[in-house]
């Protein structure tokens, strides 16, 4: 196949507090480098201005890690590609200084993704799926930053379905886990205790939204709430209680996804769901969710986890198919810290 339908194409991801770099050949996958920033972990969540600072320490040094892993000198590439948004403004600007310049000094075309679309389209990685899913197909969506189930009728057709009115869903896991005295992010050590608690020790409310539409902030603090007025008759509370209150919590968080993606499925009648960003970890999720697709029968994506979470492969394979189109981007564009994943 010509360079032209398998262009090389080298793409920057840094939205939020992940530095990364990665080189596709078409929707192959060369290199897929990040840089983590864990000193956001001493403050209980990300630090816009310090995730900035650390970005411009790190974009050099990932993308030539990238380029090298892939054996890919500048000279061979066809297209640079970043994320415009949604994302923090200084963190965006990062890279999108680094697109433009590198764009420009080479003199090829740039191309600008939509992080919450790239969260998608990575299920059209080689190699994630044995067969990708069809168009058009449900995604859901769930980060620190993000819940959405989002309808998918092309690469670049996408309608919002429902969101979060409030905290995502990654924010309440967090929250949460700070209450009990974890660093950032807390969702992993919710998700570890979980598994040795028992999710009917404590009844937290499923929060109810119309639509298909999500809230966690109700949850949040009924959760912190318990946590702050049961320590006060019991000091130990929380070494005792934990891996139930984790448990309860999860289970709780996870009946309020699946419940809205059986809302979608019957709704639009679409049978095919795939699952994105870094929630998707959970291990309580990613079995409700096959055990419910089995009894139900609708199909469920879940990619491997490195391509959940924040990674430049996803920027990657969107700006893939833009190039197909030559749908370039021209030099003045700015960063957009808020931006729908409608289009
Ligand atoms: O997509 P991501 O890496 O970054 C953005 O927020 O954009 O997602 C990070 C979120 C954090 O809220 C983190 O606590 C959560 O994903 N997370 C988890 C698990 N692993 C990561 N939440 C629940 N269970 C997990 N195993
Ligand atoms: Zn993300």
């Amino acid at each position: 196949m010509s360079q032209l339908k398998r262009p090389y194409i080298l793409a920057i991801e840094s939205s939020c507090d992940d530095t990364s770099a990665a080189v596709l050949k078409g929707t192959e996958v060369y290199s897929n480098c990040i840089a983590n920033q864990e000193m956001h972990a001493l403050y209980g969540g990300v630090v816009p201005e310090l995730a900035s600072r650390a970005h411009q320490q790190h974009i050099v040094t990932v993308v030539k890690q990238a380029l090298d892993k892939a054996n890919i000198a500048k000279k061979d590439l066809s297209a640079i590609a970043f994320t415009k948004g949604p994302g923090l403004l200084g963190s965006l600007l990062v890279g999108i200084s680094f697109a433009k310049s590198l764009a420009q000094a080479l003199g090829i075309p740039l191309i600008e993704v939509n992080h919450m679309q790239a969260h998608i389209l990575a299920h059209f990685i080689k190699d994630v799926h044995p067969k990708p899913p069809r168009f058009p197909f449900l995604a859901l969506t769930v980060s620190g930053g993000h819940t959405q189930i989002v309808q998918v009728n092309a690469t670049d057709s996408f309608s919002l379905l429902g969101q979060t009115l409030d905290d995502a869903v990654g924010e309440c896991f967090d929250k949460s886990a700070k209450v009990l005295g974890f660093t950032y992010p807390g969702g992993p050590h919710i998700d570890r205790l979980a598994a040795s608690g028992n999710p009917e020790a404590f009844e937290f409310s499923i929060p109810s939204v119309a639509d298909l539409n999500f809230s966690y902030s109700g949850l949040k603090t009924q959760f912190s709430r318990l946590v702050q007025t049961s320590k006060l008759h019991n000091a130990q509370f929380i070494e005792e209680q934990k891996h139930h209150l984790a448990a309860s919590l999860q289970k709780t968080i996870v009946s309020s996804l699946i419940l809205k993606v059986l809302k979608a499925i019957e709704q639009t009648g679409i049978e095919q769901l795939t699952l994105g960003g870094g929630v998707a970890a959970n291990s309580g999720l990613r079995a409700a969710l096959k055990l419910v697709a089995k009894e139900k029968g609708f199909e469920v994506f879940i990619p491997e986890l490195h391509y959940c979470t924040d990674n430049a492969a996803m920027i990657g394979i969107s700006a893939y198919y833009k190039y197909l189109k030559a749908d370039f981007t021209d030099l003045s564009v700015k960063a957009q810290a808020r931006f729908s994943v409608h289009s």
